[in-house]
Parts: structure tokens; C-alpha cells; sequence
């Protein structure tokens, strides 16, 4: 298939771009490197031995949109594209909701336009709001900030839109807390600024770019008292990508939700200590207060994805922190700038 992935230079974007080419389709990228570099895209090329054709502009530019589709023949869309920073999305909430909300709208509109119908979302499941784990796909959906409301509303307009036009195939995947690298060390994720999120924290740390690991709170009711949560491999969540693809051939469901996590709840601790492994070292850190919003465990029943997509998550947290290990030490700095 000739497949374009929005946010294809991203961290879950590029490593699913690896596994398409490998899988021998034919991959178009289209990212405005708002939150990436574009120097993903060489390693991206040295990765897979194809020159990858990058369209670099903004979604939310319907004109631009409609002319790559003009322009391009495309199969099906995989849409990693969108704003992800939880607090800065209460800061910056109109932002959001355009920028997410929008560049869906004229991805859909010039999919519609021209007949692609195949589309795999990118969702998260931030979308359970405060289910109880295990997290299964007919629950309720709410959120309790404004990024996680664009996850929830784009899965809603995506229901709607494909009720007007039953020709589309749509999966919706829920994605939990992906981690880890390639196992190149030549792509990983490569947060700009702090990292919100507690693996790449910890990998700086590692290297030293932070002092240490705060951890948010010693006192939820779990066995160590820090959170839960469902770490996935990226590796194993790019490949989820793809079963998803192949199974949209195939359906006659207009919209399948899927999440895309182990099952598996592990805690701050448990990473940290698994991570000092990796490393062969003890790394700092400190128990300070809560972070606002955090609840206690988050993690995924993947029955519905193993039953459907004959898919399901192979690496283990050891292997998620040597591979993000050998990706940070290799790139103390993440990509770089040219
Ligand atoms: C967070 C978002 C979630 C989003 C996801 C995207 C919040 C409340 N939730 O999920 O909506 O979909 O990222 O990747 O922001 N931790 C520390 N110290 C740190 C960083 C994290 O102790 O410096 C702890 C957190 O308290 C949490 C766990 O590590 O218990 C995981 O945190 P994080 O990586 O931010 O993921 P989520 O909170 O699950």
C-alpha cells in the first residue's frame, strides 16, 4: 500500500515508518517538524535504505492538504499528527483544540475527497478518564484535561463520519505508555525542553543532563505506593500499527477501537530500578508531592487486539530500558539539528 503518516518524523510516527518499509510499503511522511527534527528523516533513510518523500507543512493548511492529495496517490492514512503536552494544554487549550481538531478535519475532508479509505488514529488512553483498570474498549470515554478532550472528540467525529460515509475503515487505536527505541539506538524519542513523561526523564537523568528523578508520590494505595502504569515498547506499538492496517483491509466494521498496551501495570520504582539495570547503576532521585491529576494505576486489557489483530506486545520492561538506553547514550543530546 502507499501509505502517508502525519507526524511520520515523531517518536511513534518514525518507528512505525521502519516497519512499514520493512513490511514493503510505500511510505509518504508529512510533518511540519513543529515537535521533531528534521534530521529524523536522514536517520529514517539510513534506517530503511529508501529515500522517504516528506511533505512539510501544517495539517491544520486545508489548501496544502487537498494539493498532496491532488498530487499523490495514497492508500490509506496512519494520523500520529497533534499536540500531546497535557499541562500545556491547559495553558493553551484553543491551541489544542484547533491544531488537533483541525488538522483531523482537513485530513478526513481531502481523505473523503478522494477516496482513501483506510485511516488508523492515534488515540490514547488518557480517553478512560477514572475507569478502573483493567481498561477494556466498550468503556466510557471522558477526560480530564484539554488534550485528552481532542482524543476523545476526533474518536467521536470519527464514529460520525464514518455513519455518512460507509465506505471508510477506521481504527481507532488507544495507545498506553509507549517507551524504548529502536533497536538501532538511531531513533528514540527526543522530547524538546523537560520531559513530561517518565522514561525520558529517567534516561536523562542517566546521562546526565537532569540531576535527578522526581517521583511524584509515595502514597497511592499499590504494593511500592508509586502509580501504575501499561509501559509498551514502541516497537511493539508500531507493530500494532500494521496489524491494524491489515485488518482494515479486511473488516466490514466501519470504526474498531483497539487498545495497544501489555496488560501489565508496572510502577515509578519498578521503572527506575529497571532502568538502573539497564544502565549498570544506581540513578538520584526524590519522593516529592503528587502531580495534579495522576491516578493511582492506568493499564490496558489487550484481549480485543490479540483476538483481532493477532497482535500483542512481546518486549519486556528490561528491554524497554536497554533500548532506550543505548538510544540516549548514543544521543546524549537527541537528534541533531542539521
Ligand atoms: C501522561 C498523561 C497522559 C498522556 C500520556 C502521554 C498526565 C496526568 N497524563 O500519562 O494524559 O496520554 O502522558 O504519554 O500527564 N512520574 C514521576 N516523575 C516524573 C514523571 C512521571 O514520578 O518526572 C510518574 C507519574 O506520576 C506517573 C508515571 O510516572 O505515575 C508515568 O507518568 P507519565 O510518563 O507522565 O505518563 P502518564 O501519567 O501515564
Amino acid at each position: 500500500m502507499r501509505v502517508l503518516v502525519s507526524g511520520g518524523a515523531g517518536f511513534i510516527g518514525s518507528h512505525t515508518v521502519v516497519q512499514l518499509v520493512a513490511a514493503g510499503h510505500d511510505v509518504l511522511i508529512v510533518d511540519h517538524f513543529g515537535n521533531s527534527k528534521p534530521s529524523v528523516v536522514n536517520r529514517l533513510e539510513a534506517l530503511t535504505g529508501t529515500h522517504l518523500p516528506v511533505h512539510a507543512f501544517d495539517l491544520g493548511d486545508a489548501d496544502k492538504t487537498e494539493q498532496l492529495f491532488s498530487s499523490e496517490q495514497i492508500d490509506a492514512v496512519i494520523h500520529f499528527a497533534g499536540f500531546k503536552a497535557v499541562g500545556e494544554s491547559v495553558e493553551k487549550p484553543l491551541e489544542y483544540y484547533e491544531n488537533n481538531l483541525g488538522s483531523t478535519f482537513s485530513l478526513v475532508r481531502a481523505m473523503r475527497r478522494h477516496g482513501v479509505d483506510k485511516l488508523v488514529f492515534s488515540s490514547s488512553a488518557t480517553v478512560y478518564g477514572h475507569n478502573p483498570s483493567p481498561l477494556v474498549e466498550d468503556m466510557s470515554t471522558s477526560a480530564t484535561n484539554p488534550y485528552g478532550w481532542t482524543k476523545v472528540m476526533i474518536e467521536q467525529i470519527l464514529r460520525d463520519v464514518a455513519v455518512a460515509d460507509p465506505s471508510l475503515r477506521i481504527a481507532i487505536l488507544r495507545y498506553f505508555n509507549p517507551v524504548g527505541a529502536h533497536a538501532s539506538g538511531t531513533i528514540g524519542e527526543d522530547p524538546q525542553g523537560i520531559p513530561n513523561n517518565l522514561m525520558p526523564f529517567i534516561a536523562q537523568v542517566a546521562v546526565g543532563r537532569r540531576e535527578k528523578l522526581m517521583v511524584f508520590g509515595d502514597d497511592y494505595p499499590t504494593a511500592d505506593g508509586t502509580p501504575l502504569r501499561d509501559y509498551i515498547h514502541v516497537e511493539d506499538l508500531a507493530a500494532g500499527h500494521l496489524a491494524a492496517l491489515r485488518k482494515l483491509t479486511q473488516t466490514d466494521e466501519a470504526v474498531s477501537t483497539w487498545n495497544l498496551g501489555t496488560g501489565h501495570g508496572t510502577s515509578v520504582l519498578e521503572v527506575l530500578h529497571a532502568f538502573e539495570r539497564a544502565v549498570g547503576r544506581e540513578l538520584p532521585y526524590e519522593v516529592v508531592g503528587r502531580r495534579a491529576g495522576d491516578i493511582a494505576q492506568s493499564f490496558a486489557d489487550p484481549h480485543r487486539a490479540n483476538a483481532e489483530l493477532g497482535w500483542a506486545a512481546t518486549r519486556s520492561m528490561d528491554d524497554m530500558c536497554v533500548d532506550q538506553w543505548r538510544w540516549q547514550s548514543a544521543n546524549p543530546t537527541g537528534y541533531p539539528d542539521a
